[in-house]
C-alpha cells in the first residue's frame, strides 16, 4: 500500500463543529455550564463570551475549565485584538448560540447596537445565530420584546421558544430557559448529526474519511436570499362547520422550507391548515383560504425565489352561509362554486415576480406532458411534477420530475426531506 501518498492526519480528519456561546446576564446563566458539558460530550468544541452582567452569575473560571478554552469578556483586550479579533472570534464558529439571551441583549441585537464584545461580534458575524431567551414572564410578553423577537426572526436569527413554568422571581408563565438538553438537541439539529455519529460510534473510524472539508459557505449557499414557500391545502368554507379541502399534508412544502433555512435562506412559509411543527429558522404565516394565501404571498414580497407547493383549492363556495345549512328533505342544497385565483400564475405576472419561480403539479397520468403545458400556462420557470396516483398526498415519499424550459429530469422515489434537499441544492446551483 502506498502509505506515502496518504494525506496528513489533520487533512483527512473531519474538523469538529465549533460553537461560540454567548452568556447573557440572568439567573438562568448557571445552566450554561451544563450546556457546555453537553456540547463537549457531543464531540463539538465551544468557546465562551461572557457579558458583564453574565459575569455576575457565572465566573470566567468555571466556563474556561468546562470549555477548556479561554473565556472572552471584553472588547478592549489588546491581546485578543492582536491574536483573535472579535470578527475572527465569531467567524471561526459554525454556530453562535446566545444562552441565556436576555431581553436587553435581544433588544440591542434587534436595534443593531454594538457596545460590548457580545453585541459587537453579533453585528459582525456571518455565521448562523441561535438565541435562547430567558427572562421574567412580563418582560417576555412585553410588546417591545415581542417586537424585537419578530425583527430578529425576520433578520434570520433562530429564536427558541422559552419554556413555561415557575420562575426564579416567583411568577409563573413563559420565559424560562429551556433545559440544556433541549438546547443541545436544537444545536445538534442545526449542525447535522455527523459529528455526533462519529463521536458516539466509538469505532475510531470516521465514515467521512477521505471527503474534502467543506468551505463554510458551501453549507449556506442561499445566505442572503429570501425564499417564499406555500404549503398544505386550503380550506374553503361552505358554512360555519363545512369546507372544501384536499388531502395535502404540507409535508413536502415544510421539508423544503427546512432545507432552504438550512441552506442559509431567510424563509417565509405560507401554510394552509396542517398539523406540522414550524421548521427551525422559518417564519411561518398561517392561512386558511386561497384568498388569504394569495394576500399573504403578496405581503411577503419581494422574494428571490418562490416555491409554490400548496395544493390550493381550485374552487370556493360562491357565497358562504353564516349559519349551518340545514337538510331539506331528500335533495341536497345546491352548491355554487367560484374559481379561486391562481396564486402561482398571478405571481408570474406580478411586477415583483421572484427571479426563480417554481410550481408543483400533482398529476396522475402523462406527467411530463402535463407539466410542460403547465410551465407555459402558469409562466413559471420550473415545474416539479409529482405522481399522486399512489399515497403521495399525506405519504412520506415522493417521486418527482423537474421540468424546465430546457428539459426535464426524473428523480427516483425518495423520502420527502431528501426531495427537499435535492431541490434546494439544484436551486442553489441555478442561482450561483
Ligand atoms: O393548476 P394546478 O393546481 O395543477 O397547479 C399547481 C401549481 O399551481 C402548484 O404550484 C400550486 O401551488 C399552484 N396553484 C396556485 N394557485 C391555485 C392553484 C394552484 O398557486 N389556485
Amino acid at each position: 500500500m502506498a502509505l506515502g501518498l496518504l494525506a496528513p492526519k489533520s487533512e483527512w480528519m473531519v474538523k469538529p463543529k465549533h460553537i461560540l456561546l454567548i452568556i447573557g446576564g440572568g439567573i438562568a446563566a448557571y445552566k450554561s455550564s451544563e450546556l457546555i458539558r453537553l456540547i463537549r460530550k457531543s464531540g463539538m468544541t465551544v468557546r465562551c463570551v461572557l457579558t458583564e452582567s453574565g459575569a455576575q452569575f457565572v465566573t470566567p473560571m468555571t466556563l474556561a475549565a468546562l470549555s477548556e478554552n479561554e473565556v472572552h469578556t471584553t472588547l478592549w483586550s489588546l491581546k485578543d485584538e492582536a491574536e483573535m479579533g472579535h470578527i475572527q472570534l465569531s467567524r471561526e464558529a459554525d454556530l453562535v448560540v446566545i444562552c441565556p439571551a436576555t431581553a436587553n441583549l435581544l433588544a440591542k441585537m434587534a436595534g443593531g447596537i454594538a457596545d460590548d464584545l457580545a453585541t459587537t461580534l453579533l453585528l459582525a458575524t456571518d455565521t448562523r445565530v441561535m438565541a435562547v431567551p430567558a427572562m421574567n414572564v412580563r418582560m417576555w410578553q412585553h410588546a417591545a420584546t415581542q417586537r424585537n423577537i419578530a425583527q430578529l426572526e425576520a433578520d434570520g436569527i433562530i429564536v427558541m421558544q422559552p419554556d413555561e413554568g415557575a420562575m426564579a422571581c416567583g411568577e409563573f408563565g413563559p420565559g424560562r430557559l429551556p433545559e440544556p438538553e433541549a438546547v443541545m438537541a436544537e444545536i445538534s439539529a442545526l449542525m447535522g448529526s455527523s459529528s455526533l455519529a462519529v463521536q458516539e460510534s466509538g469505532l475510531g473510524r470516521n465514515p467521512l474519511d477521505g471527503q474534502p472539508a467543506f468551505a463554510p459557505d458551501r453549507h449556506r449557499p442561499l445566505r442572503g436570499k429570501h425564499v417564499l414557500i406555500t404549503a398544505g391545502p386550503t380550506h374553503e368554507p361552505i358554512d360555519p362547520v363545512r369546507y372544501i379541502a384536499n388531502r395535502s399534508s404540507g409535508r413536502q412544502g415544510f421539508a423544503i422550507a427546512a432545507a432552504a433555512a438550512d441552506a442559509g435562506a431567510q424563509v417565509t412559509l405560507i401554510a394552509g391548515p396542517v398539523h406540522l411543527a414550524t421548521p427551525t429558522g422559518v417564519t411561518r404565516v398561517d392561512v386558511e383560504t386561497a384568498l388569504e394565501m394569495e394576500k399573504a404571498v403578496h405581503d411577503a414580497l419581494p422574494a428571490d425565489i418562490a416555491i409554490m407547493v400548496a395544493a390550493v383549492a381550485d374552487w370556493r363556495a360562491d357565497s358562504q352561509s353564516g349559519q349551518k345549512i340545514k337538510k331539506k328533505g331528500a335533495a341536497p342544497a345546491p352548491l355554487k362554486l367560484t374559481e379561486n385565483p391562481d396564486i402561482l400564475a398571478g405571481l408570474a405576472r406580478h411586477p415583483q415576480r421572484p427571479g426563480l419561480l417554481i410550481g408543483f403539479a400533482a398529476e396522475t397520468q402523462k406527467i411530463a406532458e402535463h407539466a410542460q403545458a403547465k410551465l407555459a400556462k402558469k409562466g413559471c420557470d420550473w415545474i416539479v411534477a409529482n405522481d399522486v396516483s399512489g399515497d403521495v398526498m399525506g405519504g412520506a415519499n415522493n417521486s418527482v420530475q423537474i421540468v424546465t424550459a430546457t428539459g426535464s429530469e426524473i428523480w427516483e422515489q425518495l423520502p420527502k426531506p431528501e426531495v427537499a434537499r435535492r431541490l434546494i441544492a439544484k436551486i442553489s446551483e441555478e442561482i450561483s
